[in-house]
């Protein structure tokens, strides 16, 4: 009797997924199974990671996506597509974190931020979206916030309603894909213990902060980047149109 034929190991995109959370997000995916493409504005901090996922450059590898650049979007995809047959998870983690008071935001960077974080994961939803629907079967999981459901204390303007756009951003895509085989949800994290929120959050300041968590505590990026990995699996084929709360009690609804 012949050997069954192995199954195919999936591909995952992240965007932003050289540093900080994304980094993660890639290690949890590529220790699930997956195969990742490391996306980033500059991919060149995550090209040791990569080797270091894997050595040989297949199941780990490296891509240039600025996400306000459509054409960035579609050339990894093609790129993927060309070399692997397909594509079947996006991860939209790649965002800009500004901390101004509202009444001092200047319209155009109100209008910057808007277009990595919403714009970005509009684009990158519609663009692997058609992929997905087209073959029938995909996961996009996109990185709120916190922020986009209570308005944020530490962010800015600009970026809470860039985070509260990609929630319902979250439902359009996930409502209209959904007879497809694809899924779509969001994930909207309340202050995670990583370098952008430690430079946001100054020691100074950390006690206070603190204070204001029911828990106590940040939250673990790695459940969050194991939060990834699960909605990214076929078995999370019935929760779509999500919004997953890891928020340490700040916001309960
Ligand atoms: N850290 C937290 O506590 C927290 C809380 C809630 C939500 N989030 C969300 O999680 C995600 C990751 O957060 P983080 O703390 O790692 O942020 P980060 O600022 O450390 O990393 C963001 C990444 O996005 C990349 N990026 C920025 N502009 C880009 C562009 N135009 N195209 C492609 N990549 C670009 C950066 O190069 C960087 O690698 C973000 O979506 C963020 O909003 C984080």
């Amino acid at each position: 009797m012949a050997a069954p034929l192995p199954e195919k190991i999936q591909t995952a995109v992240v965007t932003g997924g050289a540093t900080g959370f994304g980094a993660l997000a890639v290690r949890a995916l590529h220790k699930a199974g997956f195969r990742v493409v490391i996306t980033d504005v500059d991919p060149g901090p995550a090209e040791a990671l990569a080797q270091e996922l894997d050595l040989a450059g297949e199941t780990a590898v490296i891509g240039t996506l600025d996400v306000t650049k459509p054409d960035d979007f579609q050339t990894i995809l093609d790129r993927s597509v060309e070399r692997w047959g397909s594509v079947e998870v996006l991860v939209n983690n790649a965002a800009r974190t500004a901390v101004q008071p509202v009444l001092e935001i200047d319209p155009a960077d109100f209008n910057a931020i808007m277009a990595v974080n919403a714009g970005g994961t509009f684009t990158g939803c519609q663009i692997f979206g058609r992929h997905f629907r087209d073959r029938g079967y995909g996961r996009i999981i996109n990185m709120a916030s916190l922020a986009g459901q209570n308005g944020g204390t530490a962010t800015g303007a600009h970026y809470a309603a860039s985070k509260g756009a990609i929630l319902t951003l979250t439902k359009i895509f996930a409502r209209d894909l959904a007879p497809f085989g694809v899924t779509c949800n969001a994930i909207a994290p309340g202050p995670m213990d990583t370098p952008m929120v430690r430079s946001v959050i100054t020691p100074e300041k950390m006690a206070g902060a603190l204070a204001n968590i029911p828990v106590g505590k940040l939250g673990d990026p790695d459940f969050v980047a194991g939060l990834v990995a699960l909605l990214a699996g076929p078995e999370a084929a019935f929760v779509t149109g999500a919004c997953w709360d890891v928020n340490g009690g700040i916001y309960m609804r």
